[in-house]
């Protein structure tokens, strides 16, 4: 029993894990700023993950590697700030958790007091399991990685699908165990076949988000910018767009542009006066 009113409306750890328990899906899409996450919120997306696709999505990097902990911090008070109900998940970019234990906790850290975050994501299987122990015993949720880990790009020759010889899916369930084991409280399998993501799912209690991983997994996490049509690059085949904004932010554009120059913009309403009776003169 909650303390404290209306306690079914907050999305937390115990949420979801009811959930999978039930059977029903998780909704997870990134946010990196106030407005989207307060439009994803008020949708009623049970997490908002302040992905360190942030970098590729918004600042237009090729990769995720340049991503620092500052401007996540900055992603994370902005989404904190926009969203009431959804679960805030901050994720920890590459260098801030690979040094060592005390990094990470140090890292993740600064994301639960100057973020505002409720849990941390981070990459990486069995290898990482120490890191996640740790963090769950300083308090902090763990939400994992495994799969295709875009921090992993240079290791893993690029972004391709994981898990597809008999070793490596073998190891992609260990890591899940191992994962499970050390305390995250979920795991998302990106870019993996369908059939490895569903027996995952089975295997571990926690719930399994999927991005690329198909249909049987706990929960679906997607890229804001690829959910509204503003990625700039090819769309991988689970990237479907809901929406395609490109075209009506360029519109939008176009017209500010064409009535300045043609001076429709501002007109004498959208202007303000001296006040009527000044006798304000200008030389
Ligand atoms: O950074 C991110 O947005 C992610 C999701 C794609 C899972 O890691």
């Amino acid at each position: 029993m909650s303390l404290y009113p209306s306690p079914d409306l907050k999305v937390t750890l115990a949420s979801c894990q009811t959930k999978k328990a039930r059977g029903e899906k998780i909704t997870c899409l990134t946010a990196y700023d106030y407005p989207f996450a307060r439009l994803f919120d008020e949708s009623g997306i049970d997490i908002l993950l302040v992905g360190d696709s942030w970098g590729m999505a918004a600042a237009g990097h090729e990769n995720t590697l340049a991503v620092t902990v500052e401007e996540m911090l900055i992603a994370t008070r902005s989404v904190r700030r926009g969203a009431r109900r959804a679960l805030i998940v901050a994720d920890m970019p590459y260098g801030s958790y690979h040094l060592s234990v005390s990094q990470a906790i140090e890292n993740a850290v600064r994301f639960v007091k100057e973020g505002g975050a409720e849990a941390i994501k981070l990459e990486g299987g069995e290898r990482r399991a120490d890191i996640v122990h740790a963090l769950v015993q300083a308090e902090i949720p763990v939400m994992s990685h495994i799969g295709l880990t875009p921090q992993s790009v240079h290791r893993q020759s690029g972004y391709h699908v994981q898990g597809t010889s008999d070793a490596a899916a073998h190891q992609l369930l260990q890591d899940a165990r191992a994962l499970q084991g050390a305390g995250a409280f979920a795991i998302v399998l990106e870019g993996i076949p369908r059939e490895l993501a569903a027996a995952i799912t089975r295997e571990v209690s926690i719930p399994t988000i999927g991005i690329g991983a198909g249909p049987d997994c706990d929960g679906q996490v997607l890229v804001l910018h690829d959910l509204l049509g503003l990625s700039f690059r090819p769309a991988a085949k689970f990237a479907r767009a809901y929406a395609d904004l490109g075209p009506i932010v360029r519109t939008a554009a176009e017209s500010f542009r064409e009535d300045v120059e043609n001076g429709k913009f501002p007109t004498d309403q959208e202007s303000y006066h001296f006040p009527r009776h000044s006798s304000i003169t200008i030389l």
